[in-house]
């Protein structure tokens, strides 16, 4: 009995692309020009983001050059995530992706909340760092937040990790950050849930963010979207406010 066999597996990862588009300052600039006109004369529309200008999610629809390149890089970034997730596929897969896409906004202290994209039954959800701001340290760039919540405490595995590492005084949960550098684009599951730290710097930060879903793709209800959960929130609290002014409740 004391021959044995194991097999050590790290189930359940994450897929996670994050290109680096070379030479991106034209484009960036381009963007950044459409990205600010639209915002003079749309107010735009707030969901998780705190404060800062979100536009509405028809971005992909605006006339202008680049963002007919920008359509390109995004097909180009899921094609490169299928091909790692899956290896060569037909090329249908590569096409007929319904995306929406998205401008942020940000000045100093605005952020987004924790969130994730499964509204509308997203498959695949994606940002774009467009203008970063204030180049500082990560502290003040406003740190896109990848939010492990499987629950495994990694106190328990990693020996060097100390309980003061633990995100919020939680030891169950991991996180992932990355610090915007403009040119990167990331792409991850719609599941995954994600916030954006407080940008402190004194420069405006633009970014695109983008949600993609396929026809030829399983696509699931997902019942238990946080987003739903949030924005049920927000309707009752819209709700109440307005029972308020009314002055039907106090
Ligand atoms: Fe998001």
């Amino acid at each position: 009995m004391n021959k044995y066999t194991n097999t050590f597996e790290p189930i359940f990862a994450t897929p996670f692309i994050c290109i680096t588009w070379e030479n991106p300052k034209k484009l960036n600039q381009e963007l950044k020009n459409v990205i600010l006109e639209k915002k003079k004369v749309d107010e735009g529309i707030k969901i998780s983001n705190v404060g800062g200008w979100h536009s509405k999610q028809d971005f992909l629809t605006w006339e202008a050059p680049c963002v007919e390149e920008f359509r390109e890089m995004i097909l180009t970034s899921i094609k490169e995530m299928l091909i790692k997730v899956e290896g060569e596929l037909p090329a249908k897969y590569f096409t007929n992706w319904e995306i929406e896409a998205w401008a942020n906004v940000n000045e100093k202290g605005h952020a987004n909340a924790s969130h994730e994209h499964t509204r509308n039954k997203n498959q695949w959800s994606g940002v774009y760092y467009v203008e970063t701001g204030e180049e500082g340290s990560h502290q003040i760039s406003g740190e896109t937040v990848f939010e492990d919540r499987f629950y495994f405490s990694g106190e328990n595995v990693f020996t060097q990790r100390v309980p003061s590492q633990c995100i919020n005084g939680n030891p169950k949960v991991r996180e992932h950050k990355i610090t915007p550098q403009s040119g990167k684009m990331l792409l991850f599951p719609g599941t995954l849930t994600h916030r954006v730290e407080p940008y402190l710097g004194n420069k405006t930060r633009i970014t695109i963010a983008f949600n993609m879903k396929h026809p030829d793709f399983g696509v699931f209800a997902y019942p238990n979207s946080a987003i739903s959960y949030s924005l049920k929130g927000l309707i009752k609290l819209a709700l109440k406010q307005k029972m308020k002014k009314l002055g039907w409740i106090k």
